[in-house]
């Protein structure tokens, strides 16, 4: 296992520790989070715990199903106690970029249905100022075209539609990503994802403002648990 690997391992398990019994549990998307399913799964199998999933992605529902997690659909489901996910990159404000994996229209709607909401990470995500990782936005598949001309009338950067293979990527909504360019400037989260979100064709900006409560970042000397002062955790 990597170095990174296994930091991303310890972040991931060591974020459990929010998980009581009886939660109903939003489940992220990504590598890092994929350890924290792995220990869900063994909360329930090994120590008994009665927990309920949520999955923020196809990726996630498999994992979990294989794993023997049992789960809810988000429609079905009402509020969530916690959210468990990765993020991209976190500033000490604790808002984050998130969509690195393309799931994250879902991540947003589980995260804001959820009493609080932990991130895991390591600590290559924390940065000063948000957007040197290029800041994904779901759009419609229909309509992707005129939200990057909207993108790039705000972005300095480019925008650039998500690609795999040789097709554009497809979102489990079947839309579409636009990753943009805005290097680290997103010193006013809030309005950009405002101003991002007023843009037509637009179904979700990467942006997580006042959702997250706590981040548990890995690095070589160890767990690290920030925890938001006015927050939830
Ligand atoms: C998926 C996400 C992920 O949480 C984010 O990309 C972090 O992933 P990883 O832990 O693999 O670095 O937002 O949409």
């Amino acid at each position: 296992m990597s170095d990174v690997e296994h930091l991303k391992e310890q972040a991931g398990i060591a974020a459990c520790r929010f998980v009581k019994d009886g939660m109903l549990l939003g489940l992220g998307t990504g590598s890092t989070v994929r350890h924290s399913i792995i220990e869900i799964a063994r909360l329930i199998t090994e120590e008994g715990m009665n927990l309920i999933g949520v999955p923020t992605s196809e990726d996630t529902r498999r994992l979990s199903e294989e794993l023997g997690i049992p789960l809810l659909k988000i429609e079905d489901s009402g509020t969530l106690d916690l959210t468990i996910d990765g993020a991209d990159e976190f500033n000490h404000n604790f808002d984050l970029i998130k969509g690195g994996g393309g799931a994250l229209t879902r991540e947003k709607v589980v995260a804001l249905k959820s009493k609080s909401m932990v991130v895991v990470a390591d600590h290559t995500k924390k940065v000063e100022v948000l957007g040197a990782f290029d800041l994904p936005v779901e759009v419609d598949s229909d309509l992707w075209e005129g939200a990057r001309e909207g993108l790039s009338r705000i972005c300095p950067g480019q925008v650039s539609l998500r690609i795999k293979g040789s097709e554009p990527f497809e979102t489990d909504n079947h839309g579409f990503i636009l990753d943009c360019s805005f290097g680290p400037t997103i010193s006013d989260p809030t309005s950009l994802e405002r101003a991002i979100s007023d843009i037509p064709g637009v179904v979700e900006v990467g942006l997580f403002v006042g959702i997250c409560d706590a981040v548990v970042v890995a690095s070589s000397d160890g767990i690290e648990e920030l925890i938001k002062s006015n927050g939830r955790a």
